[in-house]
Parts: C-alpha cells; structure tokens; sequence
C-alpha cells in the first residue's frame, strides 16, 4: 500500500501520519506539504517519511506526487477562522482550488481511495440537537465557506466521474503539535507565561472537543470501512462553553481564576457546533480518550515541549499576525 497524505506537515496530518506508520507498518506513506507557517517539519520529526514540499495547487507537482499512490487521505488546507475574515485568499485557492487538482490527478492515476478530511463548520451554527451528515450546508466564515465549496466538489466527482471518495467532517481537535494561534494551545502556552487568554465575547459557545489521535483513528477507520461516496462525522468525547473550557484549563495549570481578558467577538462566530456520530460508530469506531485526561495530557506535552512552541510564538510572522487579529 502507497498512501498520499497532504497537510503532514500540520496539526492533524503529523498526529495522522505518526499513528499510520505504527498502525500500519507496512505502508508506504508519501507527504505532500507546501510547508506554509503552520507546516513543520518538527511534527513528523524521528520518522521516515518521504515529504514533498510542494503546493497542491500545482499540477506537476501532485501528478508526480500521486505516481503509484493506492490511497490519498486529504489534510492540507488553510484551517485558521480568524485568519480566513483577515484575508479569505489563500482559502479559497488552498481549499477550493487545490481539492480540485488532487481529485483530477487521483482519477488519472486510478487511486482507489481518496479521503477527504473536511469541519463541522460546514452545517453552521446549530442552537441545540446534533447535526447529520445529511443536512443542509450552512458556512458561516469564509473557511467554512471553502470547506463546504470543496466538499461539494468532492461530492460532484464521485457523481459524475465515479471518483472512490470519502468525507470525513471532524469536531475540534487538541492535541500535541496543534499551533499555538488556535484556542487551546494558545491558552495553555499563554498560562504557562502568566499571561491571560484573549476569551472572544462572552464566553459561551460551545465546542465539541476531539483528541487528534482518536480523530486518526477515525480517519483510518473510514478509509478502509467506510462506503464510497460517504460522508462520515467524527465528533469528540466533550462538549463545553469556552469559558467553561478556560476555567478548567486555569485549574489544571493551578493558575489564577482571573488570568483571561475579554476581546471583541469574532465577526460572524458560531455558538454551538455538535455532530451526530452514530454512522461513525456503525463502522466500529469507539473514542479512546476521555477529555479529562486528554485535557491533562495535552497541557503536560506544552509544559515539556516548549523547545516546540517557543520558536512559533516568537517569530516575526506570527507576532505581526496577533498584532493584526487582536488590535480591539
Ligand atoms: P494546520 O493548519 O495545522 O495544517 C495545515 C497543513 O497544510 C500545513 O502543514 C500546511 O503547510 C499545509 N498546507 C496549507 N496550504 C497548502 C498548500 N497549498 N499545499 C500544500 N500544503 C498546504 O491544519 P490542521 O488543523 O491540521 O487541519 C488539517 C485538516 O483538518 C484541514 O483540512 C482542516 O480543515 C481539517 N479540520 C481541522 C480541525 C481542527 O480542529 N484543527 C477540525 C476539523 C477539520
Ligand atoms: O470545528 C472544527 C474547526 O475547529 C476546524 O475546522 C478549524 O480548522 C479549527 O481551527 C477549529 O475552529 P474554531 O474556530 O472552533 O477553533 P479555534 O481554536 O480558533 O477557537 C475555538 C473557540 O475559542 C472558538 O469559539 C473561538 C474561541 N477563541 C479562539 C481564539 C483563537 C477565543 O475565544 N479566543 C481566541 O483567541
């Protein structure tokens, strides 16, 4: 077997790519990543994996990637909301038009199986219940806009080119390795500097919270069980309000109740995110990580990696950023 993962550079694709080459040892697996500011090669450090540092915009380069490739499990994308209401560019090349190259050259090199790793942000905002994978689209930020634009796309090859595709729509991931300008690793890396969380408004919404690792093997699960054409939810084991969230985190990290500021709101913020993973669970899968030791977990591999997020936190592009996104 000869997988082509792109995006295993980032979050998701790395803790994807470590779980591959000890659940199935003897696979093949190739990284396609263009290696932007949230790509690297730290994550995947200690394994042999060959990575291609290309974008998957370009053709050339995904055809000569996909060469003799059986499966393609599709991570790569511009994943950050705030990032998407700055400049929602790079979101729609990345996510739109770089899906649309990877689906062409999967259908001319015959892969058999190629996996779309796509967000609950694509339902929208949902007040209460869980949503279906069969509900109306309901993208209320430009990344959940092109989020839901690639998987309709996803969607129109297997109609109209009988493409092997499969679509995964993941809750919110936390973990190792997730890059400190997303809520969880910002807080925690904020904590342990005594400096206070950025909460937007008031606190109360609500997020669905998936390990990275039960999400891979989720992923897995789907690419050899799931049925061509699908879409899959994979939600987590928790459901909290942030502010709710922030609370235990401080209390985790034994830090003071008042260490968090309240920012202006994030234009356009969902409320409440929650997935009905029943045809998930039809396939087999069962979570392996309880939040609470998850949660714990998470905050001891900050606390001892922070040769990891140090660098990130003090390079140029990432503080000209905060600057950017937090100026109210
Ligand atoms: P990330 O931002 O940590 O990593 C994205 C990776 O994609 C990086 O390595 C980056 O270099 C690469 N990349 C970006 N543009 C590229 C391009 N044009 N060509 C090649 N590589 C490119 O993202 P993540 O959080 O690991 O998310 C991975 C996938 O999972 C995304 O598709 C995202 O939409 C989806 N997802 C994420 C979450 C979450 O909570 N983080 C939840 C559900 C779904
Ligand atoms: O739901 C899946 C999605 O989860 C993925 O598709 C996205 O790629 C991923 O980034 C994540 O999106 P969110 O916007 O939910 O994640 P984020 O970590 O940015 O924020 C989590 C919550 O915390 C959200 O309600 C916004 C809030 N928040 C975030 C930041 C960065 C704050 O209150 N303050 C902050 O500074």
């Amino acid at each position: 077997m000869k997988v082509l993962v792109t995006g295993g550079l980032g979050f998701i694709g790395a803790n994807f790519v470590r779980f591959l080459s000890r659940a199935r040892p003897a696979w093949k697996i190739v990284n396609l990543d263009k290696q932007t500011y949230a790509g690297n090669p730290a994550n995947l450090a200690g394994l042999k994996v060959l990575t291609i540092k290309k974008d998957i915009c370009d053709a050339k380069a995904v055809d000569a990637a996909m060469k003799g490739c059986d499966y393609v499990v599709h991570f790569a994308a511009e994943t950050h909301v705030d990032r998407s209401i700055l400049d929602a560019g790079a979101f729609l090349k990345t996510n739109i038009l770089g899906t649309q190259v990877l689906l062409d050259a999967a259908l001319r090199h015959k892969a058999t199986r190629f996996l779309h790793v796509s967000t609950d942000e694509v339902y929208g905002s949902i007040p209460k219940g869980y949503s279906k994978e069969g509900d109306h689209l309901e993208p209320n930020s430009p990344y959940a806009a092109s989020k839901a634009a690639s998987d309709l796309l996803v969607r129109s090859y297997f109609v109209t080119h009988k493409a092997p595709v499969l679509t995964t729509r993941a809750s919110n991931n936390y973990g190792p390795y997730q890059y400190p300008e997303k809520a969880l690793p910002l807080m925690i890396t904020n904590f342990m500097e005594d400096k206070p969380f950025p909460q937007y408004g008031d606190g109360k919404q609500v997020r669905d919270w998936l390990h990275v690792r039960d999400h891979a093997r989720a992923i897995l699960t789907v690419l050899e069980k799931g049925a061509l054409g699908e879409v899959y939810n994979i939600g987590g084991s928790y459901t909290c309000q942030n502010r709710e969230l922030i609370q235990k985190v401080l209390k985790l990290m034994k830090k003071p109740n008042g260490l968090v500021t309240r920012v202006e709101d994030r234009k356009g913020h969902d409320r409440r995110y929650a997935l009905d993973c029943s045809k998930l669970k039809r396939l087999g899968f069962k979570h392996e990580y309880d939040f609470e030791r998850g949660l714990a977990q998470t905050i001891s591999w900050y606390i001892n990696n922070e040769a990891w997020w140090r660098p990130l936190k003090v390079a140029g592009g990432y503080r000209a950023y905060v600057k950017k996104a937090y100026k109210k």
